[in-house]
């Protein structure tokens, strides 16, 4: 029996129409345009309706993945939603998906890794593709991050905004995702996290900042030295959109041209496990990103987690 892999079939994502600018911003707390843009990349983010849920934009999201693949929503076996924003602690968001997608024989969970969750998704996806007898996976990460965001604290309520990216994973006879990677290490909790009294995101940016570059310049280096590869030998880095100094720094750290790196921040904000997933999508649909494509993916998160998938397309 020739082996199996896994592989994106279909791409497709959703954001909130509403808008809110740096601008927007600075009529609700002491900042500017200047400083924000300056300092993370971010000109604006998307935030979502009082009364649209994670599961609502996973839900837009999902159908435009399916409509672009050549499978009917029935044919999915399994879905995974990384998510840190749930719309409730249960059922799962991806329960809550099925049930709205109408999908009757599939298993669906959520997974929680802050930022980091699509490559955590998108690694148990591989890993079910090529060990068992699954076919369809959807794999989302959908966000609502401004429910977490103080409005009164400038040093996070600028930083994030809301959407939801979605993917199909499928079997293949030739390589998709060639190889991934996932860590954490619990000793930094408290640098980036929600804190339990306030229910609000408290960060330590500065050290968040110099430890994510480290990471990810690292767990990128080694991917391609795994794989024999040379940084020419990738078309496209997409990283998870927190800051586009620390995409910057990272590319810098793998002499990487900034031609090749899917830079999004600056219309979404960090959109946290969404990030990436909507980073693809916008490859797709601006037609950067081609069949056969060698990408990097590459996300850091509180925890931390890390982790990075390198694939075809
Ligand atoms: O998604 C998971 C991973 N998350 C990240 O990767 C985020 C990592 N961190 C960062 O992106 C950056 O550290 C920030 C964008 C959060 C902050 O940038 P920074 O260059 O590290 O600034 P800083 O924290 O050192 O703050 C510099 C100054 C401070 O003032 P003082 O103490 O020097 O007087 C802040 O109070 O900037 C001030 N400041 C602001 N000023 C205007 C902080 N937020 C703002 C603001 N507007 N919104």
């Amino acid at each position: 029996m020739s082996k199996k892999y896994s592989r994106i079939i279909s791409t497709g994502s959703y954001l909130p129409e509403k808008i809110l600018t740096n601008y927007d911003l600075e009529k609700m707390v002491d900042t500017s345009h200047n400083w924000i843009f300056e300092r993370t990349g971010i000109n604006q983010r998307h935030i979502a309706d009082e009364n649209e849920s994670t599961v609502d934009m996973a839900y837009e999201a999902s159908l435009k993945s399916i409509k672009k693949s050549n499978i009917n929503a029935e044919d999915i076996d399994m879905i995974i939603v990384a998510t840190t924003t749930p719309e409730r602690a249960f059922p799962s968001t991806a329960v809550l998906l099925q049930n709205k997608l109408d999908i009757k024989d599939c298993f669906a969970f959520d997974i929680n890794a802050a930022c980091t969750g699509f490559i955590y998704a998108l690694d148990i996806a591989d890993k079910y593709i090529k060990n068992n007898s699954i076919n369809n996976i959807l794999v989302i990460g959908t966000e609502k991050m401004s429910t977490l965001v103080d409005w009164s604290d400038r040093n996070t309520c600028v930083l994030f905004g809301d959407g939801a990216g979605s993917v199909i994973i499928g079997s293949s006879n030739n390589p998709g995702i060639i190889s991934s990677t996932i860590g954490s290490n619990g000793n930094y909790k408290d640098l980036l996290t929600v804190n339990p009294d306030s229910d609000f995101i408290e960060m330590k940016g500065n050290d968040v900042f110099k430890i994510a570059v480290n990471t990810m310049g690292k767990i990128a280096r080694e991917t391609l030295d795994q794989h024999d590869l040379k940084i020419d030998d990738v078309d496209w880095l997409i990283p998870h959109q927190a800051n586009s100094r620390i995409i910057s720094a990272i590319a810098k750290k793998l002499s990487l041209p900034s031609e090749k790196i899917i830079m999004t921040v600056g219309n979404h904000g960090n959109t946290s496990a969404a990030s990436i997933p909507l980073a693809i999508d916008y490859a797709v649909e601006s037609g950067d990103l081609k069949k056969e494509d060698t990408i990097l993916l590459e996300a850091f998160g509180a925890g931390f987690t890390w982790g990075s998938t390198l694939l075809k397309f």
